[in-house]
């Protein structure tokens, strides 16, 4: 199986996702008339997207409907279980993704939030970033890479700058086990 699990994510330059109480209008700043920063492009590669609970509950603080009914969602949590109008509750992040990665299909758009990043980069499932960089400093927050996670070497893609001073960095993910062993190895 091809398909990718693509983290696409914003985060400050001193790397948060959001204020410590979830606060996210930094972004706001980079809003721009016209430009979604391939975000379309992005979302058409795509057929399935994961979130976070905490993630989803700050979804659903902004919109009336949920989005993304042309997609399979799932939100990740402990505490809740079934479904939310289109989305499908998955109580393990990591046996969601391993079940996923299985099946056929466009790429998986995980959107974070950072502890379920945090799981999953732990367990070697994101194989790709996508980060914007948003030209402002937070200060504290939630941080895109919690400390724990394990060393990884990225392989850099491609970095598109945008007029709003918004810096896109795409990334590859390789796993330093898998890496080191290909590079003993006999054949
Ligand atoms: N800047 C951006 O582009 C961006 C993108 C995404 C999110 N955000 C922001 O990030 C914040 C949320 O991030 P966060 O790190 O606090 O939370 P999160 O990762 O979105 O959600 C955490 C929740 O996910 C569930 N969870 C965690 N690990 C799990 C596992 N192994 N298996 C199953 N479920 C698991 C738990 O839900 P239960 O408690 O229900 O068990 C946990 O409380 C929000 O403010 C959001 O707006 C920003």
């Amino acid at each position: 199986m091809n398909r990718k699990v693509i983290l696409y994510i914003a985060m400050s330059l001193d790397g948060y996702i959001a204020k410590h109480d979830g606060d996210i209008d930094f972004l706001s700043n980079v809003d721009t008339p016209g430009s979604d920063y391939g975000y379309t492009d992005f979302l058409n590669k795509t057929d399935t997207i994961i979130w976070g609970r905490k993630t989803f509950d700050k979804v659903l603080s902004m919109v009336s409907e949920v989005p993304y009914k042309d997609k399979k969602v799932y939100v990740v949590s402990k505490t809740r279980k079934g479904n939310h109008e289109h989305i499908v509750y998955h109580s393990d992040v990591v046996e969601l993704v391993k079940q996923l990665k299985q099946q056929e299909g466009k790429d998986i758009y995980c959107d974070g939030g950072s502890e379920i990043i945090a799981e999953l980069m732990k367990h070697s499932l994101i194989d790709r970033i996508i980060v914007s960089v948003i030209p402002h400093l937070l200060g504290g927050g939630i941080p895109l890479f919690r400390e724990g996670i394990p060393e990884k070497k990225l392989t850099f893609r491609q970095s598109i700058t945008y007029p709003s001073a918004l810096v896109q960095l795409w990334y590859d993910v390789e796993d330093i086990n898998k890496s080191a062993a290909s590079a003993t190895s006999p054949v």
